[in-house]
């Protein structure tokens, strides 16, 4: 049976928080691993609709993050991405991915970024879309592989490495290995966002903003327990990059409609809809947009305020936003 189009697959949407590795389609991954059955597939890239936490999500990025070892498989994974993208009707994207994750068949931290940055670059002039790369350090990297990770942002800021992330297990390891990190990008004047008040409560997005200084936080929703703290997010414009369904399906919040996302974006917070990952969460952004629309009612001004808010955060120069925005509608 076709499935009815939903009426927010054109609508123009941004979507800044999407991690590459979580996000190889089957197509994809039967073309580098040709034995894989789709049956075989839905088990093993796509996490269980309920996780018990964190970390049980995190274990499922393990078969993907073996495939994407080589260029081949880094650029057929960007490029499939930015087509699905571009398939959802997103004009700008920020893809997220750790460079020092893809070493382990002998490939420089240097070439993963660049065979990342030309597949984007060639998707984004076949795709029309707009894409920009964050480059991510994770909780249980030490000071050294955290910094090298810094620094590859610096090298390749003038291309298409718009800034800094930090990622994985917020519940399991402190930020102390990361400040000289995003000390590094915050002196050379390069963006920074970070994941926290997603697997932790308040006091880690308190932590995470004093400590890294970044200008959104990746999910932040658990923000919402302290209304001093939504207060403040609201009043500094400190962008959410909200992921719901994400949520739902890693136990941060019980249920679809008890997600804070309504209430934040009510109290003046900025927020962005996102999907985190298109294979590891299932799902894609016009199926995240059905859902805010049938549990919360959320229209068209709703989601275009979303995304004027998401673009506001971006990464980019101006003249790119403005260029961005004029698409917006
Ligand atoms: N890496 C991929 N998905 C993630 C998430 N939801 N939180 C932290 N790190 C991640
Ligand atoms: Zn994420």
């Amino acid at each position: 049976m076709k499935r009815a189009t939903s009426p927010w697959q054109t609508l123009p949407k941004v979507e800044l928080h999407l991690h590459l590795d979580c996000s190889m389609s089957y197509r994809v991954a039967s073309q580098l691993a040709p034995e894989l059955d789709e049956t075989t597939y839905r088990r093993t890239f796509i996490a269980p609709t309920r996780c018990r936490d964190l970390a049980e999500f995190l274990a499922c990025t393990d078969t993907p993050l073996a495939l994407l070892q080589s260029t081949r498989a880094l650029t057929l994974t960007t490029e499939d991405l930015i087509r699905q993208l571009a398939e959802e009707g997103v004009v700008y994207g920020e893809i997220r991915f750790a460079p020092l994750l893809h070493l382990r068949e002998g490939l420089a931290p240097e070439a993963v970024v660049e065979a990342v940055e030309a597949a984007a670059a060639k998707a984004m002039a076949e795709t029309g879309v707009e894409v920009r790369l964050l480059l991510c350090t994770l909780r249980h990297f030490d000071s050294a592989q955290s910094l090298e990770t810094a620094r590859l942002v610096d090298r390749y800021r003038e291309g298409l490495v718009a800034g800094l992330d930090l990622a994985s297990d917020e519940a399991g390891f402190p930020l102390d290995a990361h400040r000289a990190a995003f000390a590094y990008v915050r002196d050379r004047g390069l963006p920074r966002t970070a994941h926290a008040g997603e697997a932790r409560g308040p006091e880690s997005v308190r932590e995470t903003l004093r400590d890294l200084q970044p200008s959104r936080i990746g999910h932040g929703v658990r923000s919402i327990e302290d209304p001093d703290l939504v207060a403040e997010l609201a009043e500094t414009g400190v962008h959410l990059e909200v992921c719901p369904s994400s949520n739902v399906q890693i136990g941060v919040v019980p249920s679809y409609d008890s997600h804070p996302i309504h209430r934040l974006a009510q109290a003046g917070v900025s927020v962005g809809v996102n999907t985190d990952s298109r294979a590891l969460n299932g799902l894609t952004l016009v199926e995240e947009y059905d859902r805010l629309a049938s549990v919360f009612g959320w229209g068209e001004a709703r989601f275009r305020a979303a995304n004027r808010a998401a673009l506001k955060a971006s990464f980019v120069p101006e003249e790119v936003r403005a260029r961005v925005r004029a698409r917006l509608g």
